[in-house]
């Protein structure tokens, strides 16, 4: 397959590295341009492009940026890609560590669906639990005995399949979690968040979800873009 990553860092990279191993044609992009790219390039043989270039890449694009920069890109980046093209978008919103308040997510929109939002586009919602490591190296065949499992959110069942099976050629099960307003379940802070779980243990974690953000994964007063309260 065709695939443009937007995002070069440590879940872009794991993927590049992973993605052209296997022989997709991976064109990839980060804020500073193609030529910071070289060495990634040179070591994989991906393409390094603009942002633009790479969300029109391919069958598949993967936004793997900070949430807090989400709103730095282009408003038009999609504009004419086909309605075909599936986006995976694999962020976590860190209100306190990174990304500052996104009030929209505060009040209780899903992360992913906030992206979707962002980028007036359907996204698929995966690679947002396992850690880069773990994704770049613990990939197992089929069948194996406690594979890792990922779960995939979204509300496009053809993108959701073509996700699953982009999934299980890089070494992991894939379980489907249900809608992108579902994705609650999968979030920082949830049993399935960093856990490496099984397809059966993916399950049960997401079942054992609880929809309440808890205050660590709350903004405060002093993330940026929030205001401290009046007394
Ligand atoms: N790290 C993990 O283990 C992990 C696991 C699962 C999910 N995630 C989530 O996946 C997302 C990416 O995480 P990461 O750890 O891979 O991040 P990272 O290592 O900090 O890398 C971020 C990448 O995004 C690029 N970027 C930032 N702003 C951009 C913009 N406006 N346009 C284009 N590219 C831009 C950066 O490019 P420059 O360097 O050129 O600025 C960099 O290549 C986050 O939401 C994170 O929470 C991370």
């Amino acid at each position: 397959m065709k695939i443009g990553i937007i995002g070069a860092g440590q879940i872009g990279g794991a993927l590049t590295r992973r993605l052209t191993q296997l022989g997709h044609e991976v064109y990839v992009a980060n804020s500073r341009g193609p030529a910071s790219l070289a060495d990634l390039a040179r070591q994989t043989g991906a393409k390094p492009v603009s942002v633009r270039e790479a969300a029109r890449a391919g069958e598949v694009v993967v936004v793997t940026i900070p949430e807090g920069k989400i709103r730095d890109l282009p408003k038009d980046l999609f504009a004419g890609v086909p309605d075909d093209v599936v986006v995976i978008d694999t962020g976590n919103y860190y209100p306190r560590e990174r990304d500052g308040r996104i009030g929209e997510i505060e009040a209780g929109m899903t992360e992913s669906r906030w992206v979707a939002n962002q980028l007036g586009r359907p996204v698929v919602k995966a690679f947002n639990n396992i850690y880069a490591k773990h994704l770049l190296e613990r990939g197992s065949p089929a069948g194996s005995p406690g594979r890792i499992a990922l779960p995939v959110a979204g509300d496009d069942k053809h993108a959701k399949e073509i996700v699953m099976r982009l999934i299980d050629e890089l070494g992991f099960d894939a379980v489907d979690a249900g809608g992108l307003d579902e994705s609650w379940r999968q979030q920082p802070g949830t049993p399935v968040y960093a856990t490496d779980f099984d397809a059966e243990g993916v399950r049960r974690a997401l079942a054992q979800a609880s929809k309440e953000r808890k205050p660590k994964w709350q903004a405060t007063a002093n993330s940026p873009g929030s205001f401290a309260q009046p007394a």
